[in-house]
């Protein structure tokens, strides 16, 4: 299994941009841990950053049908790019928001996501730890969809994630937690 990681605008600074907000580990720092995570899974990862709207909509592109989950800290694009939502709602695996400062927390504008609606969750505010957490969430998730995770003795089941507007419960509970059946 593998999973692609992404960074958008202004990540490749990371270490020395605005260290109060967003630490002092360099990018390759978070990609360094990260896929140590995945590695520990027996997936692979592979990293892009990239400052460009058009390029990072490329990766996206370019992960359908080659990777089983991205992980994407957008930067400020998270806040603006339809293009990244509308390329997101086209990759059928599973989706992870990623920051490292917590947007909701900050300024008015960093509020609004247009990649949550495309996601089927968000690690934000965990600074440091947050790519290692981010990876461990989606592949933890995409195993117990496929059945291959801790829990794999269980029932596996079809995917049932709806896509962006759809108003059904995602990813499906009993994926996440040890339920019995009635
Ligand atoms: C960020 C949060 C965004 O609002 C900001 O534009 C970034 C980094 C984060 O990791 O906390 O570039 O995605």
């Amino acid at each position: 299994m593998h999973v692609t990681l992404l960074s958008g605008p202004n990540l490749d600074l990371l270490g020395t941009r605005e260290p109060e907000v967003y630490g002092t580990d360099a990018l390759v720092d978070h990609v360094r841990r990260a896929a140590a995570v995945a590695e520990s899974h027996g997936w692979t990862l592979d990293h892009f950053q990239t400052n460009s709207e058009g390029a990072l909509v490329d990766a996206v592109h370019d992960a359908r049908g080659r990777a089983d989950a991205i992980v994407v800290n957008a930067g400020a694009l998270t806040h603006t790019s339809w293009s990244l939502h509308d390329a997101l709602a086209a990759f059928s695996g599973v989706v992870v928001e990623l920051h490292l400062s917590n947007p909701a927390a900050r300024e008015p504008f960093r509020h609004t996501s247009v990649v949550a609606p495309v996601a089927d969750g968000l690690v934000a505010g965990m600074g440091g730890i947050g790519y290692e957490l981010a990876i461990e969430a989606a592949v933890r998730l995409a195993d117990a969809r496929a059945g291959t995770g801790a829990r794999a003795g269980s029932r596996p089941r079809a995917r049932a994630r709806p896509r962006a507007g759809a108003q059904a419960a995602t990813p499906a509970r009993e994926d996440l937690f040890d339920e019995e059946e009635p």
